[in-house]
């Protein structure tokens, strides 16, 4: 069993009120035979909820038919979706049934339906219209289906209706009920739970015990904006369990594009010592003690520059001092020494401006945050 499917057959993975919500309209498509239009960026989970409306239905018993509407050249899809008949066209060697017709008393996925030409698109908006299958080739209609359409896309059909490449009438047929996944990087909360459910999953897959995030690496993964969405981050704990085998993964460890994003630098402007500095550490893993702590105490770095790199180090940490420890790579048991050297120099800042509710919400259960 793939983690896919496990996925699916354990629900929707995700705590937020964005995922929540999906959940609940997937449960009210599940009541009904009504055509569903789902649309989300690439990789966020359109197919799972395809597979679940489904599987929640009175027709999870029939099969669910996927058709990916952009692997396929237009006369193929034609007598992939309606079937043929022998010899209709070179190669038709013999009747062939079509994806409706084996979906009877089941439902249709239509992925990427976007991608459908407006020949197939005329084609499919009459057959929705009365649910009659006429195979390629053959002279009259076959038979009336019963199947259940779920259509997905991660274009914006709209924009695709004013530029003429997708009908408008297709459109409403098929946006009946419409759910709409929002990217991960507008779900964040999630982030924490999916990487716990596929460090796990992967861990048993490859029968290896799956290492652990450090809390820095936690929020740099959380920080992250997944352009790749759910299927990105799938990827990057496959790479973790296989790289990292019970052991704990720090921020260096993670994928470099991942390490890499930070804020838009502001061109024309010179580095100060604070951005140099706040690399050494969080990149080339410099301790606080062997880098900063000398200079400021020879003065070639002023208290300015000490708390400019603490703010840095604290919106990195989201606001943990804790966190800011490992992140300047200092034995977790210096908490106590780096906050007095702090305090007598009169270069403490305190955390709860970057405090954020999003930082909050990684705190699920089996994640620690304060965990060293
Ligand atoms: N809520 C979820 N729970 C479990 N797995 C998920 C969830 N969302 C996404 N996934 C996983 O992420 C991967 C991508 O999901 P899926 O294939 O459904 O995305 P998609 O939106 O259809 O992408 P594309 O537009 O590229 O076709 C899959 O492997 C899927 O199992
Ligand atoms: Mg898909």
């Amino acid at each position: 069993m793939s983690v896919t499917e496990t996925a699916a057959s354990e629900g929707l993975i995700g705590i937020g009120t964005a995922i929540r919500a999906v959940e609940t309209e997937i449960n009210y498509a599940a009541r009904s035979d009504a055509k569903v239009l789902v649309t989300g960026e690439s990789g966020v989970g359109k197919e799972v909820i395809a597979q679940l409306v489904h599987q929640r239905s009175r027709r999870a018993r029939m099969p669910l038919v996927t058709l990916n509407c952009a692997a396929i050249p237009d006369a193929l899809l034609e007598s992939g979706l309606f079937g043929h008949v022998k010899g209709s066209f070179t190669g038709a060697y013999q009747d062939r049934l079509g994806l409706l017709e084996m979906a009877h008393g089941g439902s249709i996925l239509l992925d990427e339906i976007g991608e459908m030409s407006l020949r197939m698109q005329a084609l499919l908006l009459r057959f929705l219209e009365n649910g009659e299958i006429q195979r390629v080739g053959a002279d009259r209609v076959q038979s009336q289906v019963d199947v259940r359409v779920i259509a997905a896309t991660n274009r914006r059909l709209l924009e695709r209706i004013a530029s003429k490449e997708f009908r408008e009438d297709l459109y409403y047929r098929l946006n009946v009920i419409h759910i709409t996944l929002p990217p991960l990087r507008e779900r964040r909360e999630d982030v924490p739970v999916f990487l716990q459910y596929f460090l796990r999953s992967y861990g048993e897959r490859h029968r290896v015990r799956p290492p652990d995030l450090a809390p820095v690496a936690l929020t740099v993964l959380v920080d992250y904006d997944w352009p790749g969405n759910v299927r990105e981050l799938k990827n990057v704990a496959e790479r973790l369990v296989l790289r990292n085998t019970a052991g704990v993964v720090t921020a260096a460890d993670l994928p470099m594009e991942i390490q890499r994003q930070r804020p838009p630098a502001v061109v024309g402007v010179a580095r100060s010592a604070a951005d140099d500095l706040f690399d050494r550490l969080a990149s080339d893993r410099d301790s606080f003690w062997s880098v900063v702590y000398p200079a400021f105490m020879a003065r070639d770095l002023t208290r300015a520059d000490l708390r400019a790199l603490l703010r840095k180090g604290l919106q990195q940490a989201g606001g943990n001092y804790k966190v800011l420890v490992q992140l300047f790579n200092m034995p977790t048991n210096d908490y106590k020494r780096f906050l007095n050297f702090l305090r007598k120099h009169d270069c403490h800042v305190p955390f709860q401006g970057f405090r954020t509710a999003q930082r909050e919400a990684i705190n699920v259960p089996g994640i620690d945050s304060d965990r060293s």
